[in-house]
């Protein structure tokens, strides 16, 4: 007997895209993924490298003294935080511990693809809330949507692709009216110093996520925490994985933390890089929108060029950055770009000028 194996696969997971590898080549200039571009303190590396003899021991099970110097990095308590492999992993924590199939997730789009993508590996529903105009949140919209099924809210604030804040009153605006859970995603806090940190006392269903994938240069590492109620962390907990945390990544996390002054004036540098990356691009005729993060989110309408045909252009100059062209919310002009080093900033603006230049010529 040769079983089918699709007919073993659960539903929701039979509707999901294959994931293609992504290959950005050698010596390209990779702006595509939102990444910071200075690397981890020379600490952090040493750090890393002294403890990878002791990896045929296991990591400690909730993450040990890392959990420790976060609760002293938030000013909050140990069993107010839980750890992850990266927020990407406590964001499927998070839709596992509260989210059942035929259940709803409320979304305000555009925003981060792994809600939505998480929602539906749990047999969710991702209800799509379109934002204002601006990218500002439409809480009426917000609350309208709300049903008897809505049991999460993600609200990435500053949001991924648009770059822009959200007020605080509208944060806490929802959480007055909503029963449900209430994601505000801070991934970005470092480059923006807004949370609501100081709001899970008050507010049992609100959770607040971080990553030291960016402003603490540890994308590859994946470590992301959030911060809540004891009891939320506890069932999140409950639910997680004996190890979810790599044994490095809690060393290079930690060690990362003694390190502010070196993340301080990295994200200082990139502040300046971003300010002269977004005049430049307006000189260019670009509409870049303001940005709270290490990124820009950025329209060619003006230009009459849409933005699949632009990124396709600086890629055949091996040139990286993520089109959003015609994705959930937006039309055929939207791009988004990392802020790099200086080198590739200007590479990156060379490249532009060069495809508008050729564009005017033919
Ligand atoms: C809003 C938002 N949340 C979470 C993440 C994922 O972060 P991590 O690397 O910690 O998984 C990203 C990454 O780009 C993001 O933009």
């Amino acid at each position: 007997m040769q079983p089918k194996i699709t007919n073993l696969i659960n539903e929701q997971i039979k509707v999901l895209n294959s994931k293609q590898a992504i290959n950005r080549g050698t010596n390209s200039i990779r702006l595509d993924k939102g990444e910071f571009p200075y690397p981890p303190s020379p600490k952090v590396v040493q750090a890393i490298a002294t403890a990878a003899s002791e990896i045929n021991r296991y990591p400690d099970v909730l993450g040990g003294d890392l959990r420790e110097a976060l609760a002293k990095y938030t000013g909050k308590k140990i069993n107010q935080i839980i750890i992850g492999n990266g927020s990407d992993d406590i964001i499927e924590l998070i839709l596992k511990v509260f989210v059942t199939i035929g259940e709803e997730v409320l979304l305000p789009i555009p925003t981060f693809f792994v809600y939505d993508f998480a929602t539906q590996v749990v047999g969710g529903n991702s209800i799509a809330v379109p934002r204002n105009k601006d990218f500002s949140l439409n809480t009426d919209a917000i609350f309208e949507k709300l049903s008897d099924k809505t049991k999460v809210i993600f609200i990435a604030n500053p949001n991924n692709p648009t770059a822009n804040l959200v007020n605080r009153n509208t944060i806490l605006e929802i959480l007055e009216r909503v029963e449900c859970l209430v994601v505000i995603d801070e991934c970005y806090y470092e480059f923006c110093q807004e949370t609501v940190s100081d709001l899970v006392e008050k507010y049992p269903n609100l959770i607040v996520l971080r990553s030291l994938s960016k402003s603490f240069g540890l994308a590859g590492i994946r470590l992301g925490y959030a911060i809540a109620n004891e009891t939320i962390i506890d069932y999140l907990y409950r639910a997680a994985q004996l190890f979810p945390v790599n044994k490095l990544a809690i060393i290079a996390a930690n060690a990362a933390l003694e390190e502010q002054d070196y993340v301080n004036s990295n994200i200082q540098k990139i502040c300046q890089e971003r300010n002269q990356l977004t005049l430049a691009m307006e000189n260019l005729g670009l509409i870049v929108y303001p940005s709270a993060t290490n990124f820009l989110f950025v329209s060619t309408k003006n230009l009459g060029i849409t933005s699949q045909n632009l990124v396709q252009s600086l890629k055949e100059k091996n040139i990286f950055v993520a089109d959003f062209g015609l994705k959930q919310g937006l039309d055929a002009y939207h791009f988004r770009t990392a802020v790099g080093t200086t080198r590739e900033n200007q590479i990156l603006l060379a490249g532009l000028n060069e495809i508008f230049d050729q564009k005017q010529n033919t």
